[in-house]
């Protein structure tokens, strides 16, 4: 049995949620199709840790296995890698009957659906992400996609996998800095939507499992109302337009992207608190949980080149953008706000920091 379901405009799809899952892929793959080949694409790091996992559990299920190691990081997300992958879907046979699995973090999710979405205009996906960024956050949703020389993601698809099966054990291997990537993002969960987890990260949590699945409860609502990205999956930016913002300005280097929303999210909410739209002390409670993971929580970047670098990618409505701000720990709302009345609050801001 599925723990959640996922229902979107294009299908819906369970979310299988639970340590050990991983050596269950090849029942899930087998209940999702009615072909008996595989391709399971994973990178270099993970390649060693889990893939052979993997592949058994397919090959018991009955499926012929193909696997393909990209590089881990960043730049696999790439073209070149995705045209290698057509060329190797090709070679293995694969056809629109079989599967395509992304056994990975964001990086494999993005490359491998956006491949999976394209060779022969959509074969079927089976997403299996591996950090907790991808777990809680791009393993859901559909969003795929590459990298261009000039800007991330610029090239991908909406495309909907046939099922994603979260094994929060595999966690355990990820670095500290990855982990804490990740928990980020479950923190800006827990201040849009849920306090409940919020408070009990506080208190010092360490259910993995009910914390990934409040996440992804959150996500699939979320993203089920706003398929499109045209609405409420706003809320899902709260301290990514400061963060973006950061990333853009030191060059994707030297701060990781969770690094990036930690410094935001402190901010949006400092920034509420002088606006009079956040409850006094959000700020401080947020700052201080980030700080445990080891986060940073404060940015040495002018104020002006912050604002220049954020407005230069923000959609705008009737000359006001749409900026997300708490109004306590758990509840978030995308508020209209003038660009000028926007840099006044950062200015606040960063005179006191
Ligand atoms: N599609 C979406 O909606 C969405 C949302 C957010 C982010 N993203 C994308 O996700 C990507 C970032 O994802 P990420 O943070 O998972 O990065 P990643 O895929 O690069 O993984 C981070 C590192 O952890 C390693 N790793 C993965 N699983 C491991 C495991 N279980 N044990 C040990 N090491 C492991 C990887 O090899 C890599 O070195 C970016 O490209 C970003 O654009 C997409
Ligand atoms: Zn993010």
């Amino acid at each position: 049995m599925p723990d959640l379901m996922a229902n979107t405009n294009n299908g819906n799809y369970p979310i299988h949620i639970q340590s050990g899952r991983l050596d269950r892929i090849g029942e899930v793959a087998a209940s999702c199709v009615k072909g008996r080949k595989a391709f399971v694409v994973t990178d270099s790091n993970v390649a060693p840790l889990y893939l052979g996992r993997a592949t058994e559990s397919l090959r018991n299920a009955g499926f012929k296995v193909a696997t393909c190691t990209v590089p881990a990081g960043e730049p696999s997300k790439c073209r070149d890698i995705l045209f290698m992958l057509f060329d190797q879907f090709y070679e293995a046979g694969i056809s629109r009957s079989d599967v395509i699995v992304a056994l990975g973090g964001g990086v494999v999710g993005d490359l491998t659906g956006f491949a999976a979405a394209s060779y022969m205009r959509g074969c079927p996906l089976i997403q299996v992400p591996t950090t907790l960024l991808a777990q809680v956050d791009s393993s859901i949703g559909g969003k795929t996609g590459i990298d261009l020389p000039y800007g991330k993601n610029m090239v991908g698809a909406f495309y909907q996998p046939r099922a994603v099966l979260i094994d929060p054990a595999v966690l355990s291997t990820l670095t500290r800095i990855v982990m804490a990537e990740g928990m980020a993002e479950v923190l800006k969960y827990g201040c849009i939507r849920d306090r409940l987890l919020f408070e009990s990260i506080e208190k010092g949590l360490s259910d993995l499992e009910w914390m990934i699945e409040r996440c992804v409860r959150i996500k699939t609502t979320v993203v089920q109302n706003d398929e499109y990205d045209t609405g409420e999956r706003m809320l899902l930016n709260f301290g990514h337009t400061i963060g973006h913002a950061i990333e853009k300005l030191m060059g994707f280097t030297g701060i990781t992207h969770g690094e990036a929303v930690a410094i935001g999210m402190v901010y949006a909410a400092r920034m509420g608190e002088k606006a009079g739209y956040t409850e006094e002390g959000t700020a401080k409670r947020i700052r201080s949980l980030l700080a445990k993971w080891h986060l940073p929580v404060h940015t040495e970047l002018p104020v002006d080149e912050v604002f220049q670098a954020m407005m230069s990618d923000k959609k705008r409505l009737k000359g006001k953008i749409f900026y997300v701000f708490l109004s306590r720990i758990g509840e978030a709302a995308a508020m209209p706000i003038e660009e000028e009345q926007l840099l006044s609050l950062m200015k606040d801001v960063w005179n006191e920091s």
